[in-house]
């Protein structure tokens, strides 16, 4: 079978992350913290604007990232590409936890970014930066003549940015010619998910969605030019990445009729 994986931050839940959205998201906290969403925190306006805020932010966030190990759900996934005939995993967390696995890393578009990755705004350096909660912020480039003006940023898509049209391709491309898509832990709020997924389903894939508050009739799908085909080509399991995962996934290996069975394969 050739398998795509679309995650999102849920995935990461198991591995003690915080989402976003969702029961137990931060995005409600977090913008009464700042007084503004969370779109307006992680977004090319901020960081040109008011990176010391962005950057308090991430400095919170990285936080968590750096500490954090694969889940069960993560490690289900290594195993499965392992076992595909083809694999590959788009997703949409810059934890890196997906890469932390010891995957092949050319079976995973990080289509966000990465928070291992930095980089000098104005020259484009690659920085190995060690961040500490008091470090001066926004980091300077050393390697620029005017480092007053020359930040560093995460090298991860913030919002108002577009996501690299190279992924992109590769991920539109490998879509086409899987037999199955688990999506999981993500709301999928992106119309370049939808157009993954869709050209998926045109192709003629089936959909695993994975999420605890998974459905069918996701919002989202209704954005897609053949939506009736997407749903119905779709089984949604209400369960944890971690819990489903590691029933799919071994079914998936095995052949397990019965098993697969219970989502809807
Ligand atoms: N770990 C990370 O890298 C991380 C964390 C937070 C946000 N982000 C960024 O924020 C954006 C968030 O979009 P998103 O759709 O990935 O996440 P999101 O925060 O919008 O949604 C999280 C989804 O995960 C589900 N969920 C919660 N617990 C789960 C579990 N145990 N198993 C499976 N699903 C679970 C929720 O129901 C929700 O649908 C992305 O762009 C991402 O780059 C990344
Ligand atoms: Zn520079």
């Amino acid at each position: 079978m050739n398998i795509l994986a679309i995650t999102g931050a849920g995935l990461s839940v198991g591995s003690g992350l915080p989402t976003y959205r969702g029961a137990q998201g931060r995005y409600t906290a977090i913008e009464a913290e700042y007084g503004m969403p969370v779109e307006k925190i992680v977004s090319v306006d901020t960081l040109n604007n008011r990176p010391e805020l962005l950057w308090k932010h991430w400095l919170n966030m990285h936080a968590h990232y750096a500490q954090a190990t694969p889940s069960i759900g993560h490690f289900a996934l290594k195993r499965l590409s392992e076992a595909a005939n083809e694999y590959m995993e788009v997703t949409q967390n810059v934890d890196g936890l997906s890469l932390k696995t010891g995957i092949d890393p050319r079976n995973v578009i990080e289509l966000h970014g990465s928070a291992q990755r930095y980089v000098c705004q104005k020259c484009g350096f690659h920085h190995q930066l060690g961040l500490t909660s008091d470090m001066i912020i926004p980091p300077r480039c050393y390697r620029c003549r005017d480092p007053e003006n020359a930040f560093i940023r995460p090298d991860v898509v913030m919002f108002g940015e577009n996501v690299d049209e190279n992924d992109m391709n590769r991920a539109i491309d490998y879509a086409m010619k899987v037999d199955l898509v688990i999506v999981t832990g993500t709301t999928l709020a992106f119309l370049y998910l939808i157009a993954i997924l869709a050209a998926a389903v045109e192709a003629g894939a089936k959909v695993i969605y994975i999420d605890p508050e998974a459905d069918r009739e996701h919002p989202m799908f209704y954005t897609a030019p053949d939506h009736e085909k997407l749903i119905n080509a779709t089984t949604a399991i209400r369960s944890t990445a971690d819990e489903a995962l590691c029933k799919l996934v071994p079914a998936l290996i095995e052949g397990d009729v019965a098993a697969l069975a219970e989502f809807g394969l």
